[in-house]
């Protein structure tokens, strides 16, 4: 959460720095603010507010400068105001600071310092920082930096101006990710890569502890003992193009039509063809450690944790080890039980940065759990913790509503279970080939979809009034039923829960009432009849129906008040499909009730706090 940027070169910070927090104000949009050198003094900007209204204040009255920082906000500590928003300074106005993380002694720090003369003009967490830094300068900022973050626990990815070193730029980071560009006599500093594509595809992705002296024509890197480290330069291959619009009108929309693109880039390179087998070089575990697999536990948030609840299908049906699903925050703060070398923890995230996966994975690996990422973020904080990683190939996403980055994890959670399955040897024969067949199947099943947006689109228009939904299902469609749910709710607001099927006469039918929306999806064969019974408990309610069924299936004609039909595949690759009209659903609400679609009101896409 928060975006901080910077910028040391010779052309104009100030367009730098706010295209750069453009492409960053996923990461927290409820103020922004830059810090530029002026001759006299550091000049600070800022305002509460998107970056829109910081570009109205700041247009046309920045000073001209070639240094300078920047940060969009997502509120901890301290609501929403000018005041709060970053950079800050200390007393003396010398030091500027972008901060992205938690300072989680700060009480303690600010006490100290206002004992010490210092005067705060915030109620942030971040504003120690540069009082700190302040405190303990003595001509050098990368030592008082230094000197400043020792005393601090949390985390903190961090760029630092100091007035009388002007040429300068110090940033460090811990536990929040952070990225220096390296142009020719110029430097770019970025909590993520998409705000660096437009100027450099040469990075330096920090690591935790490390602390780097960034100026025009070099970077200098620390380790966490002050010892200079070589750093290699990382390569993005990600183009500019693939981080823009691309002629949607949101991010999400844009992401939803990539599904196709996205699931061939995943499954590419990973099957072996001639074979029929799934090859999956990432994965370091040998044949006899999978087979001595005991137990896996899939750990996750939000929709990483909703791909997950589609991987326990996916794992326990292909390898037929006990798999446990758990959200990140909860697992993490219980005392897991883990078989240290019989146990696989799989971490799913998009970002790679969420606080509380990345606590868990550490966790887990502590108790001598072997650890698999699944991560869409190359070089991420839980890529580089984990053992072997399974890196999601959906490109970069931006709207806050993930849709293709649960689509590539879906089908990781496919690849690995039949691999591991293999190595098992728990398949019966055929079934590998028979589910890459329907694998193979899914991008353009996937293209059929959105190829007939309309119907959805009506529908949204429909539950658009509504405050109130349910999505129900069984099994992998009740997993699905989850993820509908979650979208609807976090683009349109519409209050929206999900529930297995069976357990709605358990309590929830009581809110089931006249013309309240059910979505039923309805595509697991086995348990088809059981569902279809569900339907009529909720119809019998006079509930409006919208079932999400197979082609061709006629009976659902009878007991839905709308039926939205998915290309038939495998009952056990359901997910990948039936998923796309319920992103398309609550994009289309969205929109109809006039949401930011992709940058929804208090949530930000990567969650670097607990
Ligand atoms: C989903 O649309 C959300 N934006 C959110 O639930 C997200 O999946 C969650 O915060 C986990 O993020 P991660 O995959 O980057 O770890």
């Amino acid at each position: 959460m928060c975006g901080i940027v910077g910028y040391i070169g010779y052309n104009e910070a100030y367009p730098i720095l706010i295209e750069g927090l453009k492409k960053l104000e996923y990461r927290g949009y409820d103020s922004a603010g830059i810090a530029l050198f002026e001759k006299e003094k550091i000049d600070i900007i800022k305002t509460v507010g998107r970056l829109e209204k910081l570009e109205e204040i700041a247009d046309g009255n920045s000073p001209s400068c070639q240094v300078g920082i920047g940060h969009t906000r997502w509120a901890t500590h301290g609501r929403p105001s000018d005041e709060n928003s970053h950079p800050h300074r200390g007393c003396n106005g010398d030091f500027a600071v972008v901060h992205n993380g938690i300072i989680e002694n700060y009480q303690k720090l600010k006490d100290w310092l206002i004992k010490e003369g210092h005067v705060f003009s915030s109620e942030t967490d971040t504003e120690v920082l540069p009082h700190l830094i302040e405190h303990f300068y003595q001509g050098e900022l990368l030592t008082a930096v230094r000197e400043a973050i020792s005393r601090v626990e949390g985390s903190y990815a961090m760029a630092v101006m100091c007035f009388r070193e002007p040429d300068k730029i110090v940033c460090i980071r811990k536990d929040s990710p952070l990225v220096i560009g390296i142009g020719k006599d110029e430097k770019y500093i970025a909590s993520d890569i998409p705000a660096l594509l437009a100027y450099t595809r040469d990075t330096y992705i920090l690591d935790d502890g490390e602390i780097a002296l960034v100026e025009r024509n070099g970077v200098k890197v620390f380790n966490g003992n002050g010892e200079a480290i070589n750093k290699e330069i990382f390569k993005v291959d990600w183009d500019q193009e693939a981080a823009e619009k691309g002629g949607f009108d949101h991010f999400m929309l844009k992401e939803i039509y990539e599904q196709p693109s996205a699931i061939k880039e995943t499954l590419e390179g990973r099957i072996d063809l001639d074979k029929d087998e799934v090859k999956l070089k990432e994965i370091s575990l040998t044949r006899e450690e999978v087979q001595g697999l005991s137990k896996i536990i899939i750990v996750a948030c939000g929709t990483a944790y909703h791909a997950g609840l589609v991987g326990k299908f996916a794992l326990e049906k292909t390898t037929r080890v006990p798999v446990e699903v758990e959200l990140a925050s909860e697992y993490r703060y219980r005392n897991p039980i883990i078989e240290p070398g019989k146990n696989l923890v799989i971490v799913i995230s998009q970002s790679g940065e969420t606080a509380d996966t990345l606590a868990a994975l550490r966790i887990s690996k502590n108790l001598g759990a072997s650890i698999l990422a699944v991560t869409n973020v190359i070089g991420s904080s839980v890529a580089r913790e984990a053992d072997s990683v399974f890196y999601t190939k959906a490109g970069p996403e931006i709207a806050v509503a993930s849709t293709k980055a649960y689509i590539t994890q879906l089908i990781a959670m496919y690849l690995i279970g039949l691999y591991l399955g293999q190595l098992r040897e728990t398949m019966a024969p055929g079934e590998v080939k028979e589910i890459l067949d329907g694998l193979r199947c899914v991008p353009n099943q996937v293209e059929s979809i959105l190829a007939s947006v309309e119907e959805v689109e009506e529908l949204a228009r429909k539950i658009s009034t509504r405050e109130n939904m349910f999505f129900i299902g069984r099994g992998l469609d009740y997993a699905v039923a989850q993820e509908g749910s979650l979208k609807l709710k976090e683009i349109s607001y519409i209050h929206a829960e999900a529930y297995a099927a069976g357990e709605l006469k358990h309590g929830t039918l009581a809110l089931v009432t006249e013309g309240v929306p059910v979505v039923a999806v309805v595509t697991q064969r086995h348990v088809y009849d059981k569902t279809l019974s569900n339907i009529k408990e909720v119809s019998a309610r006079d509930a409006y129906v919208i079932a999400l069924a197979l082609k061709g299936d006629e009976e659902i004609n009878k007991v839905a008040d709308e039926v939205l039909y998915v290309p038939q595949n495998l009952d056990f690759l359901m997910p990948l499909l039936t998923v796309v009209p319920l992103q398309l659903l609550a994009y289309y609400a969205a929109l109809i009730r006039d949401c930011d679609v992709d940058k929804p009101r208090n949530l930000a896409k990567s969650v670097t706090v607990e």
